[in-house]
């Protein structure tokens, strides 16, 4: 249902229930969060229409801009099976896939050009929300690869005996930005974490600042040096990147797990610089950015940078092993090479369907496009300490 004029789905009612039925009437910003991207139905990827994309979606991925991402994801993979001695069975794992195009993108792209590592991939998509897996599995029904690409709910799903004794490649493209963030602000120089309750504002949510009582948001919180920032500075801190680092780490077998983590964000020093005092958290409806998040839920995007360090850090802790961190220019232009060398050398650059592609191409590399917002952290299983 849609209430006339207010741009709400019925997620607002919803969740002034919730927050009504707590002991102290708040939630903390990372369960609205939660609930405004993913509340069962009426959240913003809970919806199985969603959309994304420059034409009717509200924000558009490297997935989206087209085809060319999927096709250089597909040449570096098979690098990397090539690297790794090229084993009989090459899993790819991914998570976060929405539609499934960049599955079908990176399969379509190897079956092209005809390449040997298509007779030793299965292709696993994890998707822990019903509404989201049921649409996966109907589109990939109806798709070339329905053979081919399975759907998890977890990644325990996806390690089977059989399995676990398997190599290969996790990916994810903008995943972690859409983890649900906790958010904390300098008050009279101590951390506060922001709560959301009802108030008399125009969308009828009202922000609260609270001691920090989550033992792990205050771990986080106090490695902030409070004499660096000014007043009322606010920023993010997202604690479900552990936990799910936890849940992957074990996808295969020992020295065999491969881990690319594409999405947008700064290394800590910038993450946390004192300019950036309102943090990084965005809302996308229609291709309109906006910071606040509280007008539309559940019909506008709500995504927060990656801290890349801490990242990286809980990586370590997890038993993975960091090998680089590049820009996404630097990791699709490496990729690219022998595509682009083949497509000079045959003369085909000037084809349609090649000049389409070598424009997407431009905009995932571009520096001032994707090219250097977006970067790429590969880590590797250690197997070190495997449960
Ligand atoms: C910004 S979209 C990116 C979609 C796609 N990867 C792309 O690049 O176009 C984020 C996606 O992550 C999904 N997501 C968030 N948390 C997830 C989780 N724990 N498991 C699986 N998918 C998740 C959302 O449902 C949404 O489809």
């Amino acid at each position: 249902m849609r209430h006339k004029n207010t741009g709400d789905t019925g997620l607002k009612e919803q969740i002034f229930q919730k927050i009504d039925k707590t002991p102290t009437k708040a939630i903390s910003f990372a369960d609205f969060m939660e609930l405004a991207l993913y509340e069962p139905d009426l959240g913003y990827y809970s919806q199985p229409g969603r959309v994304i994309g420059r034409q009717s979606g509200d924000f558009y991925t490297s997935v989206s801009v087209g085809k060319c991402f999927g096709l250089l994801l597909g040449y570096a993979i098979e690098a990397e099976w090539e690297k790794n001695g090229s084993p009989g069975t090459w899993l790819i794992v991914e998570q976060g896939a929405h539609d499934g195009q960049l599955a079908f993108d990176i399969l379509d792209g190897l079956k092209n050009r005809g390449s040997s590592l298509l007779d030793h991939l299965s292709y696993h998509v994890i998707e822990a929300h019903q509404a989201r897996r049921d649409f996966l599995i109907a589109r990939i029904e109806d798709s070339d690869h329905s053979e081919r690409v399975k759907v998890a709910n977890t990644a325990g799903e996806v390690q089977n005996p059989q399995q676990k004794s398997t190599a290969g490649i996790f990916l994810c493209n903008e995943l972690v930005d859409a983890f649900p963030v906790h958010r904390i602000t300098l008050k009279n120089s101590q951390w506060q974490e922001i709560w959301v309750k009802q108030g008399g504002t125009p969308s009828g949510f009202e922000i609260s600042y609270q001691e920090i009582t989550n033992p792990d948001l205050l771990a986080e919180a106090s490695r902030l040096n409070k004499e660096e920032f000014p007043e009322n500075y606010t920023t993010e801190i997202n604690l479900a990147m552990h936990p799910w680092l936890d849940s992957i780490r074990n996808l295969f077998a020992d020295q065999g797990g491969h881990f690319w983590i594409i999405d947008y964000g700064h290394l800590e020093e910038q993450y946390y610089s004192p300019e950036r005092r309102e943090g990084t958290l965005r809302c996308y409806h229609q291709h309109r950015a906006s910071d606040d998040p509280f007008v539309m839920p559940g019909e506008c995007d709500i995504t927060a940078h990656v801290n890349f360090t801490r990242l990286a850090d809980y990586a370590q802790q997890a038993g993975l092993q960091c090998q680089t961190l590049q820009d996404q220019h630097d990791f699709l232009t490496h990729a690219a090479k022998s595509w682009l060398l083949g497509m000079e050398a045959e003369q085909k650059t000037q084809e349609q369907d090649n000049k389409k592609l070598l424009r997407q191409f431009q905009t995932l590399t571009h520096p001032g496009m994707m090219g250097r917002a977006f970067k790429v952290l590969k880590l590797q299983s250690s197997g070190a300490d495997r449960i």
